[in-house]
């Protein structure tokens, strides 16, 4: 039928080929091409005025197209209210200006083609001055009565060995890595890649040249093959590196897996693209096996960011297609911010399902100020506090560095310890990397106040997660290790509480008004539903929520197990004000990993109860991610574009349109930004609970873990009733729960049956597929900002050009538009304190020298739309995974 797409790609003129994005001369858009719709990509390009440039890294169907800068149009200003060229000629595609064009039906399949269209923009990655590097003290050997004998055995005379105390500990030797015992069995890493995703990574480092892999090395900042460090502070990576790969040699210390490889992939040194980002988490996946991310969102406790629908796709591919379908490890750094109260659940990559969350305890085996708590920590692994930092590598030929910490070096130590794993078991897929981690955790201080029983017994604590990450267990356990079977889910529909409602740009109506007490509400999972979905043993759930409120860092949202075991997911943050709610934020918990999931889910939404301050709970939507029953029947997980609405959006066959500039707020800085600068001397703690559990109804309302159910006040669905049937409530709550499940598995199936029909082709004789999306309503709240830090990028500097670009969202009417598959909401929600430093060096985007437009793809001018911009879904929606 159609030519494979390489070949496509190789033999058309209509593609250029560019690594380096040049944002001074064209504009950039991302587009997701389904190519069983019909229409080939090169065609709905021609069509579209926009040459493609590239693949999104390792991404399929998705595709950077450019368009050349031209100035903004006045008329299309007028016709489609923002002027943007490509969102125009899409919207005239969909929507013909003559309903006789006898080319509609061609153009309306062209336009149904286009799953996802963002513009892309580039990204301001904050950086912070680095704390001073003292030079090391000069030990003396003999003082070192644990270490000797292992630098004996193991030939190491790396001088700074013995000052690595998180591989052996002479002072507190409970507290270490305890990878030594490995080495001598002969496991120290060999064949196993680590691709540090950071700033850099000196690989003329006298410790680091041996290990150095540089094919899975790039450079995202400057775009360049080598991530040589140029900032004054791009040591980060190099220190990373060295935690992990430095060689046993004569400089400075050794890796804990000091015979593997190490690669580096730069970008945070500079603005980026969430084009870059995606490539950076898929490069070389199949050879690579663990990014080591010591980054995120900023650690402020009053951020809340997620990934982009790009970067989250970047993410599934690499655990599901890279390491030749074991899956990538993505490790993640919890976050440096305890200490302004922020929880790793408001960070989208450490409460990913696809990540590692690795926290710290000190030399003492202690919580650190600064290591973030939440229901999404896996593990602990050492790092700064009580006096001591991590002594690794550092930029220079034989530098070594001595003040390295925080959680971000509680990730690479981590990731080394995995690299040891993998190297005896490189058939360990994703999933059973976890499982390890959830079984060969140990507990530390066992009388800290925080540790939780779960309900199949395990300890688990919002600081420390499953517990310590102890190498030689962890390691050894892999070596007898059963492959866990492939990954099942279950989906429940999402449940709208006193028709809460929300757009997929996060414009939320309705709800529940949040009392101080709490509102809940609660959905049941059956056995039915475990087995239509294939469904096991449980690892991840995830809670997705919908909550106004006037000021977010109030809210608090825990969700309670059928055997009555509670995962706080959002606890206060007293620096959080910002007023945008929880726009389908998506919380999660591995607390629950093993439990029995059958019986009734309860959510509790408060607030601290100030007069002044209130909020609304709007809906829900509970997943349960784990392993299937019949592994022959598995299937492979699909992002949906859909699921930001409240309720669930039908999955009309239709194109997603996404015109959001989407990226522009986005900053990810190093957790270092946030570390205090006393992380290696101040002293840790273990007798206090990771959140101020102050709230009175929390014992009352907390089932007994007897196995049997407990039901608590449903305020949420009868609160006009509850003062009759005070304690026969749950009676009503139950039935009502029932009666919800009935409805909804109700619309569930007339909602799929209708998706079938579409996707046999009826679609286009259906009339309500623009309704159901362009009948949402939209605005524009944000755009302010995003003019101001268009401004601060120093992209746009004319203002007509910030007004077409913050019309881009004003402008699209079509609910489905704007933001779909971004979590727009989360990307305004940085408010002003935010540290939005100044640009970095301007982005390096010159043409590739050797680059030449060959052929173009432009036909005509787009424009002749309607630009009445009423855009219809996609087919793949949230409904298909329910099943
Ligand atoms: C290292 O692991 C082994 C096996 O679990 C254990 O016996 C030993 O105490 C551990 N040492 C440290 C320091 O954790
Ligand atoms: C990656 O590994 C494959 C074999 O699994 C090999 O053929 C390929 O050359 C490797 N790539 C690089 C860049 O070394
Ligand atoms: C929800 O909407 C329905 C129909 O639109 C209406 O009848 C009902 O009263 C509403 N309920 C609440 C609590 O607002």
């Amino acid at each position: 039928m159609r030519l494979p797409f390489s070949l496509l790609f190789l033999l058309s003129s209509h593609y250029v080929r560019a690594l380096r994005h040049s944002f001074e001369t064209h504009d950039y858009y991302v587009l997701e091409h389904d190519p069983h719709i019909g229409p080939s990509l090169s065609q709905v390009a021609s069509r579209l005025s926009v040459q493609v440039v590239e693949r999104v890294g390792e991404l399929d169907n998705l595709w950077v197209v450019r368009i050349p800068k031209q100035p903004p149009s006045t008329f299309l200003r007028e016709r489609d209210g923002n002027g943007d060229r490509v969102f125009a000629a899409l919207a005239s595609l969909r929507n013909p200006v003559f309903a006789r064009d006898p080319d509609r039906h061609v153009a309306r399949s062209m336009a149904d083609s286009v799953k996802h269209l963002a513009r892309q923009e580039l990204r301001q990655r904050v950086k912070r001055a680095p704390p001073p590097i003292h030079p090391g003290d000069d030990d003396d050997p003999s003082a070192h009565p644990l270490a000797q004998p292992v630098m004996d055995k193991l030939d190491i005379h790396d001088p700074l060995f013995v000052r690595q105390w998180h591989l052996i500990n002479e002072e507190y030797p409970e507290h270490m890595m305890n990878v030594s015992r490995l080495w001598d069995m002969g496991i120290t890493g060999t064949g196993v890649i680590t691709a540090l995703v950071d700033d850099g990574l000196d690989y003329e480092s006298e410790d680091l040249a041996d290990n150095f892999w540089a094919p899975g090395s790039h450079d995202y900042n400057d775009h360049e093959d080598l991530p040589t460090p140029k900032l004054p502070d791009d040591h980060h990576g190099t220190r990373c590196a060295g935690q992990i790969g430095a060689v046993k040699n004569n400089v400075c210390g050794v890796g804990i897996a000091y015979n593997s490889k190490v690669a580096g992939v730069r970008i945070l040194s500079g603005t980026i693209s969430d084009v870059d980002e995606a490539a950076a988490l898929n490069f070389q996946y199949h050879n690579t096996s663990i990014y080591s991310c010591s980054w995120g969102p900023p650690d402020d406790g009053r951020s809340m960011e997620a990934p982009s629908y790009l970067i989250e796709r970047a993410i599934l591919n690499g655990v599901q297609n890279g390491r030749d379908g074991r899956g990538s490890i993505f490790v993640f750094a919890s976050g440096n911010g305890a200490a302004h109260g922020d929880q790793c659940n408001f960070d989208g990559y450490t409460n990913s399902i696809y990540s590692i969350t690795i926290a710290a305890i000190d030399f003492k085996g202690l919580h650190p100020i600064y290591s973030e708590s939440c229901a999404a920590n896996l593990l602990v692994a050492y790092s700064s506090g009580s006096g001591n930092h991590i002594v690794t590598t550092d930029k220079g030929r034989s530098s070594c560095a001595t003040t390295h910490g925080g959680t971000s070096a509680a990730a690479p130590n981590a990731a080394g310890v995995v690299a040891l794993a993998l190297s005896v078991r490189p058939d360990l897929t994703w999933r059973d990397i976890q499982h390890l981690a959830v079984r060969t955790a140990e507990i530390i201080n066992e009388d800290d106040p925080d540790w939780d029983k779960t309900a199949v017994g395990r300890l688990f604590s919002y600081k420390y997660g499953y517990g310590r990450l102890n190498g030689y267990k962890f390691v050894t356990a892999a070596q007898e290790w059963q492959l866990v079977k492939p990954q099942a889910w279950v989906e429940l529909p999402a449940v709208q509480v006193e028709n809460g409602s929300s757009t997929l740009n996060g414009e939320m109506s309705g709800g529940l008004a949040i009392v101080p007490d709490g509102v809940t509400s609660t959905i049941t999972i059956t056995q039915d539903d475990l087995d239509q979905n294939n469904f096991e043993a449980l690892e991840h759930v995830t809670v997705r929520v919908w909550i106004t409120h006037d000021r977010r860092g109030d809210v608090e949202v825990e969700i309670i197990s059928p055997n009555g075991i509670k995962s706080i997911l959002a606890a206060r943050r007293r620096d959080d004000l910002n007023r945008d709610g929880f726009p389908a934020w998506r919380f999660m918990s591995v607390k629950h990993w093993d439990e029995d999931l059958r019986g009734t889910w309860t959510i509790r939404v408060s607030d601290i109860g100030a007069e002044d301050r209130t909020g609304h709970f709007l809906g829900w939507q509970l997943s349960l991610f784990g392993s299937t029953i019949d592994a022959s029947i598995a299937g492979e997980y699909q992002l949906s574009l859909f699921e930001k609405a409240l309720p669930s959006v039908p999955s009309p066959n239709g194109p997603i349109v996404s015109d959001r500039p989407s990226t522009t707020t986005k900053a990810h800085p190093k957790p270092t930004d946030h570390l205090p600068g006393n992380h290696g001397e101040a002293e840790g703690e273990a007798d206090k609970p990771a959140f101020d559990d102050s709230n009175p109804t929390d014992d009352a309302t907390r089932p007994t873990a007897s196995g049997t159910m407990i039901p608590t006040a449903d305020e949420g669905w009868f609160s006009d009733m509850s003062s009759l049937v005070s304690n026969q409530k749950w009676v009503f709550g139950a039935a009502g729960v029932v009666l919800l499940f009935g409805v909804m598995a109700g619309i569930f199936l007339c909602r799929r049956a209708r998706h079938h029909r579409r996707a046999a082709g009826h679609y286009s004789a259906l009339p309500g597929d623009d309704v159901a999306l362009g009948a949402m309503p939209r605005g524009g709240s944000g755009t302010p900002r995003t003019k101001e830090l268009y401004d601060a990028f120093g992209e746009h500097d004319d203002d007509d050009d910030a007004d077409e670009n913050t019309g881009l969202r004003a402008s699209s009417p079509g609910g489905a538009g704007p933001g779909l598959g971004f979590h727009e909401g989360f990307l305004d929600d940085e408010d002003p304190h935010t540290p939005r430093t100044a640009p970095t060096p301007a982005y390096r985007d010159e043409p590739d020298p050797g680059e030449a437009p060959r052929g173009s793809a432009i036909i005509s001018p787009a424009g002749s739309g309607s630009g009445s911009g009423s855009r219809s879904g996609s087919g793949d929606g949230s409904w298909v995974h329910a099943s």
